[in-house]
């Protein structure tokens, strides 16, 4: 696993990191009333993805099983417990499977226009919204034009009998896993101009966000990070 990552990380992402290398430890077990809601929906959204597939903070590994067999998944996370518990779930996964140590926000040695998925579930909600837009920037780095989005994220409800449950949790939600209903992810997807939102929707009741879409294919982009001091992205 990647530790190159750790000297450069911001200090969103080694904060974040630190939490997730303890929550490793029971996240299976704290999240397994979710999960049970989860299970549900993984398999019909990922059911579409097929070839070179990124997944970002793929956790303990939960979507694994749900990738069609054409699927080349390359999974990430910056926390090495959790990709430890991911590891065994890679072994019973139906697709190929690499897991690397690495922080979203810089993609640190992932070649550029190289994926033609990039999939994301619930990582975004754990980001604090001024680190969010350097995962976004990385996106559209590392896909191929015209590679497409899925982004599953939860936000607040309008329902107030939900909207009164989800502000109960909201302490236990911030303090164990880092998330939060009111991250702006929407937005700054949004406010990228290389990336095309084709289509949001809930999976589950108001809460659970899809953003789905792809990755302007007519356009130029240079990003400046330590890891990849300037790059083209794509031409036209
Ligand atoms: C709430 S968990 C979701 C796990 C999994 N995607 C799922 O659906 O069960 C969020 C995950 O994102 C990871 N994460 C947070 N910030 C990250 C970053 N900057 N780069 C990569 N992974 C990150 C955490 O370590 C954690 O494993």
């Amino acid at each position: 696993m990647n530790n190159g990552i750790i000297s450069t990380m911001n200090q969103e992402s080694r904060s974040l990191q630190r939490k997730y290398q303890i929550t490793a430890w029971f996240y299976d077990f704290l999240d397994y009333y979710w999960e049970r809601q989860y299970r549900l929906f993984r398999p019909k959204i990922l059911g579409v993805v097929s070839g070179n597939v990124l997944e970002a903070g793929v956790g303990t590994g939960r979507n694994f099983r749900h990738y069609p067999a054409t699927t080349n998944l390359t999974g990430i996370d910056i926390s090495s417990n959790m990709l430890r518990i991911a590891k065994k779930r890679a072994r019973k996964a139906p697709c190929e499977i690499t897991l690397i140590q690495n922080d979203s926000t810089q993609l640190i040695d992932m070649p550029p226009n190289y994926f033609d998925w990039y999939v994301s579930f619930f990582m975004f909600c754990v980001m604090p919204d001024d680190i969010q837009h350097l995962a976004v920037n990385q996106i559209v780095r590392v896909l191929k034009p015209n590679g497409r989005f899925l982004i599953l994220e939860m936000i607040y409800s309008k329902d107030e009998k939900l909207l009164r449950r989800q502000k109960r949790f909201k302490p236990f939600v911030e303090k164990v896993y880092g998330a939060r209903f009111d991250r702006q992810t929407l937005q700054r997807f949004q406010e990228n101009d290389y990336l095309q939102i084709e289509k949001t929707f809930f999976v589950k009741a108001d809460v659970y966000l899809m953003i789905e879409g792809k990755k302007n294919p007519s356009s130029f982009l240079y990003i400046k990070t330590e890891s990849h001091p300037v790059k083209v992205l794509l031409a036209k």
